[in-house]
């Protein structure tokens, strides 16, 4: 049988892919803040004395994870979906809260521990895997369970609230230090 089969060529097989402009972002963000997550657990594993490094860790946990990126989730993406959102949903968004204010109070051991390694490698070690598995609890559990309650309108005001935070508490600056860090890390390992 000869079937002609160009109708297969007519048929629009493109899925739009769903997209989540503001969910991005924070995404993004914590790829950053693993990236400084997985310096400071290689500093301290490895015995690194060198307060300047923990300070500036700590600079980099407070100005982007703590004020921009925390503050972009609590002030604008949480606040939306405390008016959208069911109680399921809401329930979630205030275990999320209070790691939040776990989280600030680790940095702040961190810093004025920062002299005397063996009290900040507790701090910092906790802090690792601690605001690992809040991100983790972000990316797999809020994120996908709260797209059904937002709609990609409120997703774009949302990404463009997210824009003034960056300006207001310079992302970029903390985004150098970051590369910063990085690099002077590196080179103390080589
Ligand atoms: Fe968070
Ligand atoms: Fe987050």
């Amino acid at each position: 049988m000869n079937m002609d089969e160009d109708w297969i060529d007519d048929i629009d097989i493109e899925i739009e892919e769903e997209s989540y402009p503001a969910t991005e972002v924070l995404v993004e963000e914590h790829r950053q803040i693993e990236k400084a997550l997985e310096i400071l657990e290689k500093a301290v594993r490895n015995g690194v004395s060198d307060p300047e490094l923990y300070e500036r860790l700590a600079d980099f946990f407070s100005g982007y994870a703590d004020r921009i990126h925390h503050g972009k989730e609590e002030e604008i993406l949480f606040k939306v979906l405390k008016r959208t959102a069911p109680e399921h949903i809401l329930e979630i968004v205030s275990a999320l809260e209070s790691d939040h204010v776990t989280g600030r109070d680790l940095v702040g051991k961190m810093r004025k521990n920062s002299e005397n390694f063996d009290s900040l490698k507790d701090f910092a070690l906790s802090y690792v895997s601690f605001l690992r598995d809040h991100i983790l609890r972000e990316d797999e559990g809020l994120f996908p369970s709260m797209h059904p309650y937002l709609s990609r309108d409120e997703e774009e005001i949302i990404a463009s609230e997210f824009e003034k935070v960056d300006a207001e508490r310079s992302r970029d600056h903390y985004e150098e230090l970051l590369r910063d860090i990085e690099k002077q890390f590196s080179n103390s390992e080589n």
